[in-house]
């Protein structure tokens, strides 16, 4: 039952509930009317006795036990009018042997109306009724149960006398069928009118549901957010338990909504704060580069610790600078600039960026794997030139920078269905697998990149894969040994 729906659980209760108040009332009324017959069937009982005891059944010297069939009781006036048919009388002469039944006269009214005698074990059953004058159940053997009184006479005649039980029993048995019928129309009742009843009670919920699996089907976890589906009214009666659950629901989204909202304006004023603070050391930076330049062009009046310390200053300020292009660029694609739209074609990207990658590193084994000639304009696709060329370089760098001389580096480029699929793959040693999670993240580098010489931010994956996503396309990585990036980006429409 712990699986069952709501609806069918109560249906179920409802009928369970109907059922038993039915078999209570039914087994009660039974009960109290199978008791009331069986009073009227005693006093009936009691007045046939009497009428029984008060005289001769039996006419001296007939042979009760064994009567003839035209039977001389009733014919010949001394059996007692008035003993209804199926009266079951038994008379033990005063003083007689209580193991001889010879004398005993035992016989019941026929239906026909004659007396007919009773055998020894049905005798012997009537004998058996204690002689108290009260009514007792009694089982005759082939005659079927009855309820007997007997009693002894002041002149010590014992007479026993009894009455069938089938008037009660066939009442009370056609009484049981009648409520069993009235039971299961009732049963049958109450689960249609229930089920109609808890479906259209529960349908508001229904909607509640409907509101929430909307509301769980929109994308959350950026940008602006608008929670604009709610809870119809009518179903956030709080009067009701649905429409509590409907109210509840639409102040969780309300308050959802606010925070959310809350978050974006902070997350928008930080990323506008970075954009601001890379913009604004631009300036100083290109100064800082401008003087040190401008020191090491006039060496004769430096000593040489001088001009080493300014060559630093130099370099530092260089990579500092293109940590601040890079941080500028990302707080500028998070905040949905819109890039340029022009078409640009991955195959002279991927020439020029393998060009410069050869220069950069000559000890690598640059190669290309390009569509054939005719086919050279399928790799076009609608996005930003200087974006794109940036993504490139950042994949060969790193094929460059993180794996050994002699490795092979191939640039590949291909068109498949509406999409183009450009793939850098390396054979060096793959990427370490505590990166993998987080590789598109920020700040994320090996430990080797971070020790190195290299100038090693992490911020080029994580600009890859910004500029990736804002043209609409996707960037998979698999590593085993050898590193393969794939870039998916949506071909522009010829
Ligand atoms: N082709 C590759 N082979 C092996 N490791 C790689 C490869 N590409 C990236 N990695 C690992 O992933 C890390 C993250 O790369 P990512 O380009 O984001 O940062 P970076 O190269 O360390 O620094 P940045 O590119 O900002 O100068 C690298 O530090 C390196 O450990
Ligand atoms: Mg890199």
């Amino acid at each position: 039952m712990g699986r069952w729906t709501l609806r069918r659980r109560l249906v179920v209760v409802v009928v369970a509930l109907v059922a038993v108040v039915a078999a209570a009332m039914g087994t009660l009324s039974t009960l109290a009317l199978q008791s009331s017959l069986t009073t009227q069937l005693d006093e009936k009982l009691t007045a046939a006795h009497r009428r029984a005891a008060e005289g001769p059944v039996v006419p001296q010297g007939g042979t009760a036990r064994a009567p003839d069939a035209g039977s001389p009781f009733v014919t010949g006036g001394s059996f007692r009018p008035g003993l209804d048919a199926g009266t079951v009388n038994v008379e033990v002469p005063q003083g007689a042997d209580p193991t001889d039944l010879t004398p005993v006269q035992a016989g019941y009214v026929a239906d026909d109306g004659n007396l007919t005698a009773l055998d020894d074990t049905q005798t012997a059953q009537m004998l058996a009724v204690p002689a108290d004058g009260q009514p007792h159940p009694v089982s005759l053997t082939g005659l079927g149960s009855y309820r007997a009184v007997a009693s002894v006479s002041p002149a010590g005649v014992t007479t026993a006398t009894a009455l069938p039980t089938t008037s009660v029993t066939s009442t009370v048995t056609s009484f049981v069928a009648v409520e069993v019928v009235v039971a299961a129309l009732a049963l049958l009742v109450a689960a249609a009118a229930g089920l109609v009843l808890v479906r259209r009670e529960l349908r508001p919920l229904d909607r509640v549901v409907g509101t929430a699996n909307r509301v769980s089907r929109l994308p959350l976890d950026r940008g602006e957010v608008v929670l604009a589906d709610r809870v119809p009214a009518r179903d956030t009666d709080p009067a009701t338990e649905v429409g509590q659950v409907g109210a509840a629901l639409n102040k969780l989204l309300g308050h959802v909504e606010q925070a959310l909202g809350a978050r974006h304006e902070s997350e928008s004023q930080v990323r506008q704060f970075v954009a601001d603070a890379s913009h604004e050391l631009r300036t100083p930076l290109a100064s800082i580069r401008g003087y040190a330049e401008l020191v090491r062009r006039s060496p004769d009046e430096m000593p040489v610790s001088a001009l080493q310390a300014m060559s630093r200053v130099e370099s530092e300020s260089e990579r500092m600078t293109a940590l601040l292009e890079d941080m500028l660029l990302l707080a500028r694609l998070d905040a949905g600039r819109p890039l340029a739209s022009e078409p640009v074609d991955l195959t002279v990207l991927a020439i020029d960026a393998v060009t410069d990658a050869h220069a950069a590193g000559p000890d690598h084994d640059w190669r290309l794997d390009l569509p054939s000639e005719e086919s050279l304009e399928d790799a076009l696709v609608l996005g930003d030139d200087h974006r794109l060329r940036q993504v490139l370089a950042n994949l060969l760098s790193n094929a460059r920078l993180h794996t050994a001389a002699g490795t092979a580096v191939t640039v590949r480029v291909r068109r498949a269905g509406d999409r183009v699929v450009l793939q850098v793959a390396d054979d060096g040693p793959g990427i370490p697998p505590a990166l993998r999670e987080s590789l598109f993240q920020r700040f994320t580098r090996g430990d080797a990149s971070r020790n190195s010489a290299t100038g090693s931010t992490g911020l080029g994956l994580a600009i890859v894969h910004a500029v990736v996503t804002a043209h609409g396309g996707t960037i998979t990585v698999s590593s085993g040994p050898g590193t393969t990036f794939t870039v998916t980006l949506p071909a522009a429409v010829a």
